[in-house]
């Protein structure tokens, strides 16, 4: 995601500077290009050699480096960021910056870059609220300058407050936000994700194997590229991404309607969530006891929400764009295009959940996208990251005519 990306992280000097180890893992891991420029007081914390070591590119810590100043180091090193990370930054930094003091290699670099930079803070909670420190954050956010806010938690100092450091996975999509075109701006997207539970009894329910990976993937990367994104989850296990409405839901009756109080405000809904297609005609409101040695569970429909989006098409007020996902273990292209016809859709992704590498709770996918005129187009095996930026790369493409 972040290939052929040039980013400068800056480490000031907290308890928190270990954590910019596990950001930098997440950069190089995503391709990124990472130069490292520490504080001398970040060096009391962490070892250069570690980011060194990490990040393969030499780390910064002197202005006056004699080697690196051949090619004036601070310079050349602003002039080829695409971004500016400061991670953890002090109110030391963030005071420094705001008044254009550049007395160090950080400061210095910061303060020639054409790059967007972006702080995530951690300090005390008093520094925090200090309205010394407010008033320089404010400076910076008017200037356009990018800030992930900290976390309230309990604080490396022994207080309790905000002032943490955001999650180096939040830093990370911050990130990747910052460096993505908004081609998604204005737009509303609304994604289901994830499996429903459809219970039989206060402890027992019948639900499926999606993991919720897929939607997550779409709901980040619909965000990093401008949109407004509605999540609406089922039970999953994973981390929440930052910046989206979610609203988390259970059975496949709560989820048709959240769905149904937003669609209105929709451009474009993305159905990818695996909805139960039958739940217990009856829920026990205590606990069924084991007794014979077999037991029926009667079963009714659930109703099939996208079905009811692709019915609303009644030429009054133009639809959402709607996109279905259809996971089978057979006759893929088949099925798939049925549901798109049935269902009324502009476009479904297809992908073959009997493979390992693909579909149910595994982070590779493989799909087939086929669209309402009857074109398809093949994705090989990628990540759902990747997969979500294909999706979405179609639907931006399609949005324009629809
Ligand atoms: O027909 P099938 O369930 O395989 O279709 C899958 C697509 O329909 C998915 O996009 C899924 O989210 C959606 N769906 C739905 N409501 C249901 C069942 C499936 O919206 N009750």
């Amino acid at each position: 995601m972040l290939r052929n990306k040039k980013i400068i992280l800056g480490v000031c000097g907290g308890i928190a500077a270990y954590k910019a180890i596990e950001l930098l893992r997440l950069l190089t891991k995503s391709g990124a290009d990472v130069h490292v420029i520490m504080t001398r007081a970040a060096q009391e914390f962490v070892a250069p050699l570690t980011f060194q070591t990490l990040s393969s590119n030499p780390v910064h810590t002197e202005l006056f480096n004699l080697i690196a100043e051949r090619e004036i180091g601070h310079i050349s090193l602003a002039d080829r960021a695409d971004l500016f990370i400061i991670a953890p930054a002090t109110a030391n930094i963030i005071g420094k910056i705001a008044n254009g003091i550049a007395d160090d290699m950080l400061t210095t670099t910061v303060m020639a870059t054409k790059a967007p930079v972006l702080f995530a803070p951690a300090m005390n909670v008093n520094m925090f609220t200090n309205p010394i420190y407010q008033e320089n954050e404010e400076k910076l956010r008017r200037l356009g300058y990018l800030f992930e806010a900290p976390v309230c938690g309990s604080l490396a100092c022994g207080w309790q407050g905000e002032g943490k450091l955001a999650a180096p996975e939040t830093i990370f999509e911050a990130a990747l936000a910052a460096l993505t075109e908004k081609d998604l701006a204005g737009r509303t997207i609304l994604i289901t994700a994830g499996p429903t539970r459809e219970e039989i009894d206060p402890v027992r329910y019948i639900s499926n194997h999606s993991s919720g990976k897929m939607g997550y993937a779409l709901a980040r990367t619909a965000h990093c590229r401008g949109a407004k994104v509605i999540l609406i989850s089922g039970p999953t296990s994973l981390i929440k991404p930052g910046g989206v409405d979610i609203i988390e839901v259970t059975s496949a009756l709560e989820m048709q309607n959240a769905v149904m109080a937003h669609v209105s405000e929709c451009h474009v809904v993305i159905k990818a969530a695996a909805v139960a297609d039958y739940r217990p005609l009856t829920r026990n409101l205590t606990k069924i006891k084991k007794s014979a040695d077999s037991a029926t569970i009667e079963m009714i429909k659930n109703p099939d929400i996208l079905a009811g989006l692709g019915a609303l098409d009644n030429g009054l007020k133009p639809r959402p764009f709607l996109v279905g996902f259809a996971a089978e273990t057979d006759a893929l292209a088949e099925n798939a295009t049925k549901k798109l016809k049935e269902k009324n859709l502009d476009m479904i992704v297809a992908n073959d959940v009997s493979q390992a590498d693909a579909g149910f709770n595994v982070d590779t996918n493989r799909a087939l996208l086929f669209f309402k005129d009857g074109s398809s187009t093949p994705c090989g095996l990628m990540s759902k990251d990747q997969l979500a930026g294909s999706i979405l790369d179609h639907v931006v493409a399609r949005l324009a005519q629809h």
